[in-house]
């Protein structure tokens, strides 16, 4: 090369560094402007941009909790966020139900997960959204789906999870013998959304595949947690520019997604050369193949699939995480559930898994899987965006373009909700007098599950697989917290224990 060529391009090099340099110093200066742009000085705008609420409060949604609890409307507004939170069940109804399409996921949402999820069901509106339900609901809505949604969870509890569980106990108290149940539930629950949603068998497919399963379930880990970050940054032009540049957080997402995209693009080819996919009886049609007869684009495909692991592999964990948490801390709610148990499936020493008959019968484990998702909902919060003016029932204006959010996590926290006792795990409040689970809660006082037009498709197989999992682990061991502290959690798309739960374990009946 010759000297001016070279010198040519030295200059180039400094010119594209002046400039990333001048980018970031405009970065920055917009973050430190942005909270005197917002014009608001008040105190819930302070403590947010100086996140002073840190002094007194763990976890962002317990401020917020705090915050509702005290507004006479159960509604606040963060202005630096233009975020309206709700923790009223008119208005949570009024948004879900009464004025659905002025709330939908809006563009803001989309651009921040659209990357990851493209035009999946949980990224989507209008028509792309009604078809993935409809064709969803055809699956999720047949009756035999929760007898079926059992024998999934039974046959991933004896594949992975007891072994897991078995070393964990054989290890004992000593040495390195806690183990993280919450990265146990996360293993657990993909493998078996996998099994359930797509009929793949983690065994057999790993041969198949480029990476192993746990590797593509790592990389999903990364792309939700980094998505998630992004809903979080001061500013979207900040995660703009950095994927623009493809540095930090944005190059490591770009990563993680590419690795989703291809292995879900892999399950989809071994799912076309399978011999169940070939087959036209309707008997073999799962969720995957209901999609994959209707879709011809792959790549719309392929968005689809992520959005269904989404679905039904992190609310599932964050739901068993936080029950088994409760349980442990409460040993007179574990008795009860062990008795039940043993009434209805017969002495524990059988080793029998319950039929999803007898799952049906156990009316308190039913109770208390709702009562730990009520103080521990597995979404903590959901918004929406304003497409016109708007006013809610509890007279708040809500201007066009405005986040509107529904908080369960604060909603299980309202005395008026659930009574003076609200914040006490106590299962029996689902109870009637003759110890039957019922359940005339209005769906928008327990939003967990969403409620109204677009309610969780997935609510009854995710019960019946939860249940499965509680009553085998509960009957074969006992667990005992490592920390009693009150948990943290890490900024996510589902609720997520900052430090996993370590627990010691104990087998139950000694080999
Ligand atoms: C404890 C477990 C679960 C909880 C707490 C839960 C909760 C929710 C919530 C809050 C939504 C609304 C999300 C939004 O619109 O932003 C939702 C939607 C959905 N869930 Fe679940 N879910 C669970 C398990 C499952 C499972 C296992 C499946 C599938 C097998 C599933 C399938 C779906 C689908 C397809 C939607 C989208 C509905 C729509 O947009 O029309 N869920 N779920």
């Amino acid at each position: 090369m010759s000297y001016s060529a070279s010198s040519w391009l030295q200059s180039l090099i400094l010119l594209l560094f002046s400039l990333i340099i001048i980018i970031i110093i405009i970065i920055l200066l917009i973050i430190r402007l942005r909270k005197y742009w917002c014009c608001c000085n008040c105190g819930i705008c302070k403590a947010y941009i100086e996140s002073s609420w840190r002094v007194r409060f763990p976890n962002l949604c317990d401020w917020y909790t705090h915050l509702l609890r005290n507004s006479p409307t159960r509604t606040i507004h963060i202005h630096a966020l233009n975020n309206t939170i709700t923790a009223n069940p008119e208005n949570v109804e009024h948004m879900l139900k009464t004025r659905f399409h002025n709330y939908p996921k809006g563009k803001p949402f989309s651009a921040i997960l659209g990357d990851f999820l493209g035009r999946g069901i949980f990224n989507s509106d209008g028509d792309s959204w009604r078809f993935q339900r409809r064709i969803a609901s055809l699956e999720l809505g047949r009756v035999s789906i929760r007898a079926y949604s059992s024998d999934v969870a039974n046959q991933e509890i004896r594949r992975y999870l007891l072994p897991v569980m078995e070393s964990a106990a054989a290890a004992g108290r000593g040495g390195n013998g806690a183990l993280d149940l919450q990265d146990v539930f996360r293993r657990f629950s993909f493998f078996s959304i996998c099994r359930f949603s797509f009929g793949l068998d983690p065994d057999i497919f790993d041969d198949h595949l480029s990476l192993p399963l746990s590797q593509f379930a790592a990389a999903f880990d990364s792309a939700s947690e980094l998505s998630a970050e992004r809903a979080m940054s001061a500013s979207p032009i900040i995660w703009k520019v950095k994927r623009l540049l493809n540095v930090g957080s944005e190059r490591k997402l770009r990563r993680a997604i590419g690795t989703v995209h291809v292995l879900a693009g892999e399950f989809i080819s071994q799912r076309r050369r399978s011999a169940d996919f070939k087959s036209s009886s309707d008997q073999k049609k799962d969720l995957m193949s209901r999609f994959m007869a209707s879709v011809a684009d792959e790549t719309y495909l392929r968005d689809i699939i992520v959005s269904f692991l989404l679905a039904g592999r992190d609310t599932v964990a964050s739901a068993l995480t936080s029950f088994f948490m409760l349980v442990a801390r409460h040993p007179r709610v574990e008795a009860t559930i062990l008795l039940e148990a043993e009434k209805v499936i017969g002495p524990h020493n059988e080793n029998r898994p319950a039929s999803y008959e007898q799952l049906r019968e156990l009316h308190y484990l039913h109770a208390a899987v709702h009562e730990s998702m009520r103080l521990y909902p597995p979404i903590q919060f959901n918004s929406k965006f304003c497409s016109n003016d708007d006013v809610l029932p509890d007279g708040t204006f809500v201007k066009k373009g405005t986040r509107v959010t529904y908080h369960p996590y604060a909603m299980g926290r309202m005395e008026e909700i659930w009574g003076p006792d609200c914040l006490d795990f106590k299962p029996e409040r689902w109870l009637n007098k003759d110890g039957v689970f019922f359940h005339d809660q209005n769906p928008f006082k327990y939003p967990v599950f969403q409620a109204g037009i677009r309610v969780c498709l997935g609510r009854e197989v995710a019960l019946v697989e939860i249940k499965t999992v509680a009553i085998s682990l509960l009957r074969s061991f006992h667990l005992e917290l490592v920390d009693e502290n009150i948990p943290r959690f890490s900024p996510g798309l589902t609720a997520t224990f900052r430090h996993g739960l370590q627990v010691f374990v104990r087998a139950r009946i000694q080999p």
